[in-house]
Parts: C-alpha cells; structure tokens; sequence
C-alpha cells in the first residue's frame, strides 16, 4: 500500500468522522521537541527555535496532531534545560520569545497544537529566589521558597537525611555563610544546580499559577508537568527506608522514581487541582499531562482523576519486554487503571531520558540500561529496527494517546560509542563515571544526509557527534521510499486516524503463544513476539511492520494490520 492509496482511504473514511472531532486530550498523538537537538537556525551546533519553526512543515507530513517541547527558558543547561533559571523567558541559546511565538503561530497554523514543559519541582540555583535565598539568613522568607534545613551531627556536618539524588550522590548541598563559615544545607532530588522548590510555600504556589498563566496568555495548548510525583515531601523529611530504596533502586536505571518519602505524596494532588480549576478557566481545551514515575498504573491513575491532569505517561508499557503475555497484562492494566477514573490511556517506547527503542530492543532481554557506552554489549541494529517497528505498529492500533520522540520515525538508534569526554548528562559525573547517562539518545536528527552535520544546520556543526549509521537513517533517504521507517510510520498515522483507533477500544483474540491478537474496530492487529512465524491471522493485509512476501504467515518480529472480516462483507 503506497501512501498515495493510504491517503484516499484517509479522506474517505474520515468525511463522516469530522465536526466535531474527538477531543485531541484523548486521542493525540504527540510528539517529542527535544529543542537542542531538533534543527540548528544560527549555525551553533545547537538546536534552537526558528529551527523547529523551519522543520514544522515536515512535522505536519508525518501526520501527528500536537507536538511537545522539552524546556527552552533561561537556563544554564546544566540538566539540558531542566534546571530553569527564568520561567518567562526563552534562553538566549534557543532563540527569544519573538521566535517562540512565531513558532507558535506556524505550529496552530499547520493545525499543530503545542505543549511545553514546565519544571516545578526545582529550579536552577541560578535562579533569582534562589539567589535571594542563599544571601539570605536561615529562617528568612526567602530560604522558605525552597528546602534549607539545619544538618545533622555536632556542627551540622552531617546532611539532614539519607536521601540521594537522581542523579547519585547525595541529595543535599551545604551552603556557605556570608562570613565563610559552613551553613544550612538544601534539598536537590537532581543535580546540586536544581535546588527543589517548598510546595509548601504559598507563594511558590501562586508564583507557579503565574506562570502557568504567563504560557496560557501566550496561546500554548498545556503543559508536560516536570517529576509530577516530586513536588510534596512527607513532613518531616523522614529517611528513605532500606527497604523503599531497594525498590527505587530496582525501579528504573535513571534513578527517577519511585517509593519513598520524596514521591508520590497524596498532597500532591492538591496541586494539580489548582492547576486544572485555572486551565478549566481557559478555553478551549488545554492540557495537562503527568511526567510521574510511580510504583502502579492505580497510583498514576490518580494524577488523571477528572479534577485533575488530563493525561500521564504510561511508562510500565515503555518498560515492558517484547514479550507478548508481559505486554498484554501491562495493556490491559493501563486501561483499567484508567477506565477507572475516566482518563484516557497514553502509549509511549521512547524519550529523551532513555535508550531509544531501537537500541533497547536490539540487547538480550533484562533490565534497562542508562545509556551505553562503546566498550559495553552493543545492541543488535538490524534486529532492534525490526522489533521497534513492530512495538511501534502495535502502540500506534492501541486507543487513547500515543508519545514519540523525534527521531524514532527515522528509527534512530542511540548513539552507543559516544566518546566520554563529550558526555553532559550530569549523571555521568555524579555516578563516578559509571553509568553513561542519556546523551545517546539525545544526538542531533540527520535531515539531508549529503548535507555537513546531516543537516542539522548550517555549517554542519552538532553539540553531540552524530554516528556514522544516521546518514542513511536521514529523513530525506526515507521520505517517499517504500518501505522505510518513516514511510511505516506515516501511513500508520493515516490509518490510525482514519480507521479512528484512538477512539475505539480492545478486544483480544485468541493467538498462539507469543502473539498478540486484539481486534481494535475495523481492524486486527497482530504482533508476534516470538521466535517463530505462525500462520497469519484471517483479514485483508493493510500493512506490515516488514515488507511481506508470503502473506500466509505473520513473521517473528512483526506486526500487521488487517482489515476485518467484518469489514470485507460490509465492502462485498
Ligand atoms: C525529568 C526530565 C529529565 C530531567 C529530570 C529533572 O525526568 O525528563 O530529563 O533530568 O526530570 O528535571
């Protein structure tokens, strides 16, 4: 099936479905900014704004509805962003706001809504208030924005609990007093640079409502809120139990989780509460969406009760192994966790703080790594695209809303031989040099392959080396190319809406071991996991994770997407 053919079905079967359409809130699918690492305008080696502006064209060919943009406001970018130094403002790295605001504009005019990042939990130390802070006494309103606590010990040597950050290390930076001598120390649950705010503070609340409103006024369509799960402390800031951080420990590589008495506070809610009631104020439909790494899919059902956000990452089906049982159990519990509160379910293989999908599914199953280094077991590539592809097929049949990062539409791999010295992610550093970090999967896009820095911009310059594999991945050798991954991906972008998978819901079939079967409307969906092709399941063949010789059996390392019985009658 060519696009050209997908395109026609589009149409047709998308005439009775328009106004009104479905509420993008539930049915979007998004896609992931990482500004940095976009497309470069001014020849820096560093993606800014009016290169999104410059790209969104291609955005809006590859058929998704609204895209997300990780931070841009000022910031020292000693956490790439995430530590915010001014929340109204764009960084002079990534343009002004003139040129986010003319990013806007093209972005609603291509029909593109646009969601960005807010960092609530903590700030950069370069902050104002935290300037403030730091000049001020122990016990001043200005120290009371954000953690400051005595240490323990003698002198006050000792910091005031076990906690440690994220990103290693411990979680607390003793500060200096004006006159030289140690003082009180702070909380970061991140770097030393992203001291944590006190949500316990009023004013750090209502400066956050302005905020929110700053962007809103602007016309942006919502926000991806920051560690959701971080933003309340259990009083008194207990130590974290051996026991809590084993399973954080256990939790995810990156360290962002999970159990204990950082996380997951059931005051957090009260948060997004105000937040909902001042975006209801708006009109007409903004968005709110949890960046909240929680033990269970119940416990982030609670961020998307119907007072609250709209939307939260499903990370237990990023986590998941290609394995058909695990993802089924993981599919079906995300959407009875969300059917439970109203909310709906959100699919997501990729982001900037883990390795891209190709590359994790191309290593023996176990746990995730953070991030790989070259002397590390290297991914299998070829074996890794054709499992992405198909985990790929199979998110996109799925209701509800779907994530992806950029990139994973060329199917990039992490660069896995990224020289050590050029790493930034700061957990490279805290962890002792131990664990890698994320900048592999944060390298530049390849756009014209012939092109100097594969045309990221002018004058080829990339703040990360792009590896040797990403000039064939480069989107102009895939645009219009039968068979390439960005050909896979437009078409399934095509048929999702016009086959209006997101809106339809699941029905499972009987598939032998190793395969999912599930029938989603018109359509069958079959993935098969296992090791061994099985007989293709009944129904006309709409398209295929691998291009099909034999259409009597579905590969291993394959989905398809097949027209129902039902449907053939109603078309004989
Ligand atoms: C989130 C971001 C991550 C960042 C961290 C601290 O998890 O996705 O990139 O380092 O928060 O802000």
């Amino acid at each position: 099936m060519t696009l050209e053919e997908t395109t026609m079905t589009f149409t047709e079967l998308t005439a009775d479905l328009e106004t009104p359409g479905p509420d993008w809130r539930r049915t979007a699918v998004v896609y992931q900014i990482y500004p940095r690492s976009f497309a470069d305008s001014n020849g820096d080696g560093i993606g800014d704004l009016p290169g999104i502006t410059h790209r969104l064209p291609a955005l809006a060919q590859l058929g998704i509805d609204a895209i997300w943009l990780s931070p841009f406001y000022k910031s020292p970018q000693v956490d790439a962003g995430y530590d915010v130094a001014d929340y109204r403002d764009v960084d002079p790295v990534f343009g002004t706001l003139a040129d986010f605001d003319a990013m806007l504009d093209k972005a609603h005019g291509l029909g593109l809504k646009v969601i960005v990042d807010l960092v609530p939990n903590h700030s950069s130390d370069e902050h104002e208030w935290f300037r403030q802070a730091l000049a001020a006494a122990p016990g001043s309103l200005e120290r009371e924005r954000y953690m400051f606590r005595d240490g323990r010990g003698e002198n006050g040597e000792l910091p005031p609990n076990n906690w440690e950050s994220c990103f290693r290390g411990p979680a607390w930076t003793r500060t200096t007093d004006a006159d030289g001598t140690p003082g009180q120390w702070y909380l970061h649950l991140f770097d030393t640079k992203q001291p944590d705010w006190n949500w316990e503070n009023p004013e750090v609340r209502a400066e956050f409502l302005d905020v929110l409103r700053f962007w809103l006024d602007r016309g942006v369509d919502g926000f991806r809120v920051d560690v959701a799960h971080a933003l309340i402390k259990a009083p008194g800031l207990p130590d974290q139990q051996a026991a809590e951080k084993a399973a954080d420990d256990a939790g995810n590589p990156e360290g962002f989780f999970n159990v204990g008495p950082m996380w997951d506070q059931d005051r957090v809610h009260e948060v997004y509460r105000e937040w909902r009631a001042l975006l209801d104020t708006y009109s007409p439909d903004r968005i709110l969406c949890a960046e909240a790494w929680v033990p269970s899919l119940d416990r982030l059902a609670r961020y998307v009760r119907d007072d609250e956000m709209h939307q939260a990452f499903n990370f237990d089906y990023l986590e998941s192994e290609w394995d058909a049982a695990h993802l089924r159990s993981v599919i079906d519990k995300s959407v009875t966790a969300n059917e439970t509160v109203g909310a709906p379910t959100t699919w997501v293989l990729s982001n900037h703080d883990v390795v891209r999908h190709v590359s994790r599914l191309g290593l023996p199953a176990g746990p995730r790594p953070n991030g790989i280094r070259a002397d590390d077991l290297q991914p299998d590539h070829e074996l890794g695209l054709r499992r992405a592809r198909a985990a790929t097929l199979l998110m996109l049949a799925l209701p509800g809303s779907a994530y992806m990062y950029q990139g994973e539409e060329l199917g990039l791999p992490d660069h896995t031989a990224l020289d050590d010295d050029l790493r930034q992610d700061p957990t490279w550093w805290r962890s002792q040099y131990t664990e890698a970090g994320r900048d592999g999967c944060r390298v530049p896009l390849p756009w014209e392959a012939d092109e100097p820095g594969l045309g990221f911009g002018p004058g080829g310059a990339t703040w990360l080396p792009q590896p040797t594999a990403y000039a064939e991945l480069a989107r102009d050798r895939q645009l219009e190319v039968e068979g390439s991954t960005l050909e896979m991906y437009r078409t399934a972008l095509a048929f999702r809406r016009a086959f209006a998978l997101a809106v339809g819901s699941i029905e499972w079939a009987p598939a032998a071991t190793g395969v999912l079967q599930l029938v989603n409307g018109e359509l069958t969906i079959a993935a098969n996991t296992g090791s061994e092709p099985v007989p293709m399941p009944d129904g006309e063949l709409l398209m295929s994770s691998v291009e099909l010789d034999d259409h009597s059996v579905l590969p291993a390392d394959t989905t398809v997407w097949l027209l129902t019985e039902v449907f053939n009658e109603s078309q004989s």
